[in-house]
């Protein structure tokens, strides 16, 4: 009976008028900064993402820096990529550095077991992968070989990239033309041990991973932020067992992997045609992010009430069907509105929970699961997930800001989620961004929020959006889906009103 009571009185506070929603928007004194590095991407020799995707044939047209293709990178420079992550994924595990350094016709070919048993040919290797992020002005992150590698080949790659000083693996580097180390300081120790990297136990996981870092070092101005290969999903115990075996001084980071699907892993559903309840489950399960990081963050707090270690969402994104006719082993799809949305809602979450999630990485940069860039021989096209990763980059390293939101449902048949999403941040010039994103297919929603110790004059704003959920971009019409200017906010009083569209990502500024 109280309980109901309550639920009336909310309801009554959340929507007033005809249909209006409430929210606040707050400074707390001691909110955490969203980290730029949860505006992560992934690149793994997996089908087209790097062979096709970054790195041509060298009798290419393209414009290109060795066999770099410039457009991408032009591209993701736009949107300030702060890290990609490379090798893999489950090829990490299958990889081995040294078949990628020398001169390229000497390196030997290899077998992608994982992915559509293709010759893998290590063109593309370590002075190659930095390269490409010397030119994307990017962070590596380097996936390391624990499933099929040994310690001392990893601690050797770690020398290769970092040492500064004379030793065996730097004067391999200087033959290699590279004389001064690239210091890098992400790293990833294994992925998915728990399957494809090795199908361990998180009990001998965590004792591999000591084994492992302990002989990662950290060389003079190169240390390093280890990152702890996390859990499946919902797996709570993987998290429990690494949080409790490994010593927090241990590692910067534990990672997590969590993929939207709108089906199963048997039929997970198409890119490209789907119904208004299939279109909802896909919202529903992306919107479970928020309990897989809150219920593993809950697990962390608990070893780690400081928040030392960081949670790595370094895979994530929606993963449908194959486009039909494409190899299945390349897991290449469409990218739809809905895609963007669910960018939009996952940003979000990420964001609202920046004290403790540190990094992220959307899977995967070109050609392959949730993609900000499709390519066909010369031609590229930006996938609606791209621009709401463009309108999102207000948030890099700004100060997170408090909602206070109760959002109205969006209801089809039995089931509900609720409708919108929001985080909201001020950055280092005192602005003021507020990204939202409106999942419900049929509504336009208003809201009417209060912004308390903030001084504005103006707002405006930018959209993504489009009739269908079902709506892509093609290499015949690639500009349907993009960035708009949004007009649909106003100021009155202090108070911000905003009419968001159905069906849309909209960023504001105040200022
Ligand atoms: O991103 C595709 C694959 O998904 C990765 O290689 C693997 O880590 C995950 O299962």
């Amino acid at each position: 009976m109280k309980t109901l009571f309550f639920s009336i009185i909310a309801m009554f506070l959340a929507v007033t008028g005809a249909g209006q929603t409430r929210m606040s928007i707050s400074t707390v004194s001691n909110a955490p900064t969203i980290s730029r590095h949860i505006y992560g991407h992934f690149a793994e020799h997996l089908g087209r993402c790097i062979y096709d995707g970054f790195w041509v044939s060298d009798t290419s047209t393209l414009r290109r820096k060795d066999r770099i293709r410039l457009d991408v990178v032009d591209a993701l420079k736009k949107i300030k990529i702060p890290n990609l992550r490379w090798p893999g994924g489950c090829f990490a595990d299958e990889y081995h550095w040294r078949d990628g350094i020398g001169p390229r016709t000497q390196r030997p070919k290899m077998l992608n077991t994982h992915w559509g048993n293709v010759v893998e040919d290590n063109s593309f290797g370590t002075h190659e992968f930095l390269e490409l992020c010397n030119l994307l002005e990017t962070e590596p992150y380097i996936a390391g070989n624990v499933g099929s590698g040994t310690v001392d080949e990893m601690s050797k790659w770690v020398e290769y990239f970092n040492f500064d000083g004379l030793s065996p693996a730097t004067e391999l580097r200087k033959q290699n033309g590279r004389s001064t180390p690239w210091k890098v300081q992400y790293w990833g120790v294994g992925n998915e041990s728990w399957g494809c990297g090795g199908n361990m136990t998180a009990d001998y996981y965590a004792d591999e991973y000591r084994r492992y870092a302990t002989f990662c070092k950290n060389y003079p101005g190169a240390p390093l932020k280890k990152v702890a290969g996390g859990s499946n999903g919902n797996d709570y115990n993987w998290t429990e067992t690494l949080m409790r075996k490994i010593p927090l001084s241990m590692m910067w980071g534990l990672s997590l992997h969590y993929y939207t699907l709108q089906g199963n892993w048997d039929k997970k559903g198409s890119a490209t045609q789907f119904n208004e309840q299939e279109y909802f489950t896909t919202m529903r399960k992306c919107l479970q992010m928020d309990e897989v990081v809150t219920r593993h963050s809950t697990i962390m707090d608990r070893y780690d009430p400081s928040k030392r270690v960081a949670m790595v969402v370094d895979e994530w994104g929606v993963w449908t069907d194959v486009e039909p006719g494409t190899n299945p082993g390349f897991l290449y799809q469409q990218n739809s509105l809905r895609d963007a949305l669910i960018a939009g809602a996952t940003l979000n979450i990420f964001n609202n929970h920046a004290d403790r999630v540190k990094m992220a990485n959307l899977a995967q940069t070109v050609n392959v699961l949730q993609a900000l860039i499709l390519t066909k021989g010369n031609q590229m096209l930006l996938t609606p997930t791209y621009h709401v990763f463009d309108m999102y980059k207000v948030h890099h390293d700004a100060k997170l800001l408090q909602v206070n939101f109760a959002s109205p449902d969006y209801i089809v048949g039995d089931q509900k989620i609720p409708a919108v999403s929001v985080s909201a941040s001020r950055d280092s010039t005192g602005k003021v961004h507020v990204s939202l994103v409106n999942m419900d297919a049929n509504k336009d929603i208003v809201i009417r929020t209060s912004l308390h110790d903030m001084n504005w004059q103006t707002v405006t704003g930018q959209a993504v959006t489009s009739a269908r959920f079902t709506d892509i971009n093609t290499f015949e019409r690639p500009g349907l889906i993009t960035i708009s200017d949004f007009k649909g906010a106003r100021k009155e009083g202090n108070e911000l009103v905003v009419t968001l569209p159905k069906l849309s990502v909209v960023v504001l500024e105040l200022k």
